[in-house]
C-alpha cells in the first residue's frame, strides 16, 4: 500500500481522496474575509509552527479566547480530515471573525480572495528546503496511512524519486512554491522560511505580529517565541485532543535530510534544483 492508492489527480496536482472534485469546483468563489488570516503552504514547510504562533499573537492581542486546538480546529479548507464530518471551507464559513484559513493547495487552484487579494487580507506563505520538506512528508505519510489502518510500504528511494518527478502529495512541489512566490511583492503576503524561523525565531515573531498589524509589548512578543519552540510546542501538540495534531512535532530540525538520503539521491535532488529553482530568487538553506 502506498498514499498513491488514497490519492488522485486533478490537472496535474497530486491530492489526497479527502479533497474532492466538487470542492474544488467551488473554491474560487470561496468568499476570503477582510480580516481573515491565511496559511498557504506545501505540506510539512512548518504550517502548524505558524498556525499556532498566529493563534497565541491572536490570543494576546485579545483578538480571540478560543484555544489553539479548536483555532485550527476545521483543518484544511479544502480538506475533510478523517475526524471531521464536513470539508473545512464548510466549517469555515460559519466561523466567527478573525478567521484563519489554512490551505496547501496550489495558487491556480486557491480561493479568488487568496490569490487576487483585495482590501486587509493577511496571507502568510511558509516555505522549506525541498530535502527536508521530503523527509518530513515521508514520515507523515505513513502515519497518515497508519491512522486510517493501513501500511506504508514505499521505500525512501522511491518516494525521493518520486518528489522529483512531480509524483507528491499537492506536488510538483517547484511549481507551487514558484506560483506563490510570483506573489512575493504584493503588500498581502509575507513569506517565512522555516529555517529562518529555527535560526532567529524571536525576530520571526516580531515580523509576524508586524505583519498582522497588532501591538504587542516586547514580553508579549518575547513570550510568544518562547512557547512556540520545538521543545515547547511538542508537548502541547502530543497531547491533543486531535489525532491529526499528535503527528505533527516529528524533529523539528534543519538538515535531518542527511539521515535518509545517499549521496546519489542528494546528487540527483541538488539536479533537479538547480534545473527548477535556481535563479527563481528563492533560497533555501540545506544546513
Ligand atoms: P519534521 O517532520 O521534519 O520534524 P507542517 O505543520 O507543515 O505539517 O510541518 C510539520 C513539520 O514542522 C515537522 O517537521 C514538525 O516537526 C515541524 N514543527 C512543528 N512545530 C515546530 C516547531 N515549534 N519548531 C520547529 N519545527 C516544528
Amino acid at each position: 500500500m502506498s498514499i498513491e492508492k488514497i490519492s488522485w489527480e486533478y490537472k496535474g496536482i497530486t491530492l489526497l481522496q479527502n479533497v474532492t472534485k466538487e470542492t474544488l469546483d467551488v473554491m474560487p468563489n470561496f468568499q476570503i474575509r477582510d480580516d481573515d488570516i491565511v496559511v498557504a503552504s506545501f505540506p510539512k514547510t512548518g504550517t502548524n509552527w505558524l498556525l499556532d504562533i498566529i493563534g497565541k499573537i491572536l490570543r494576546a492581542a485579545g483578538k480571540t479566547d478560543s484555544s489553539t486546538d479548536s483555532l485550527i480546529a476545521p483543518g484544511l479548507l479544502e480538506a475533510k480530515l478523517p475526524t471531521a464530518t464536513q470539508p473545512g471551507y464548510v466549517t469555515l464559513a460559519d466561523m466567527p471573525s478573525p478567521r484563519l484559513v489554512v490551505t496547501h493547495l496550489p495558487i491556480q487552484l486557491a480561493p479568488n480572495g487568496i490569490s487576487k487579494p483585495q482590501n486587509k487580507v493577511k496571507i502568510l506563505v511558509p516555505m522549506r528546503n525541498p530535502k527536508d520538506t521530503a523527509v518530513s512528508l515521508f514520515h507523515f505519510g505513513k502515519k497518515i496511512l497508519e491512522l486510517m489502518g493501513m501500511t506504508d510500504d514505499v521505500p525512501w528511494e522511491e518516494f525521493a524519486h518520486n518528489f522529483t518527478n512531480g509524483k507528491v502529495l499537492y506536488g510538483p512541489f517547484e511549481d507551487h512554491v514558484l506560483g506563490w512566490w510570483q506573489m512575493r511583492d504584493d503588500p498581502h503576503f509575507l513569506f517565512l522560511k522555516y529555517e529562518d524561523m529555527k535560526k532567529d525565531l524571536l525576530s520571526a515573531v516580531k515580523t509576524i505580529v508586524a505583519f498582522l498589524e497588532f501591538n504587542l509589548d516586547e514580553p508579549t512578543i518575547k513570550g510568544i517565541a518562547e512557547a512556540s519552540t520545538f521543545t515547547n510546542m511538542k508537548a502541547d501538540m502530543d497531547n491533543s485532543k486531535l489525532a491529526e495534531r499528535q503527528m505533527i512535532a516529528r524533529k523539528g530540525i534543519i538538515g535531518d535530510w542527511k539521515n535518509m538520503f545517499t549521496p546519489d539521491q542528494s546528487k540527483a535532488f541538488d539536479a533537479w534544483y538547480e534545473e527548477k529553482l535556481a535563479g527563481t530568487g528563492i533560497m533555501f538553506d540545506f544546513e
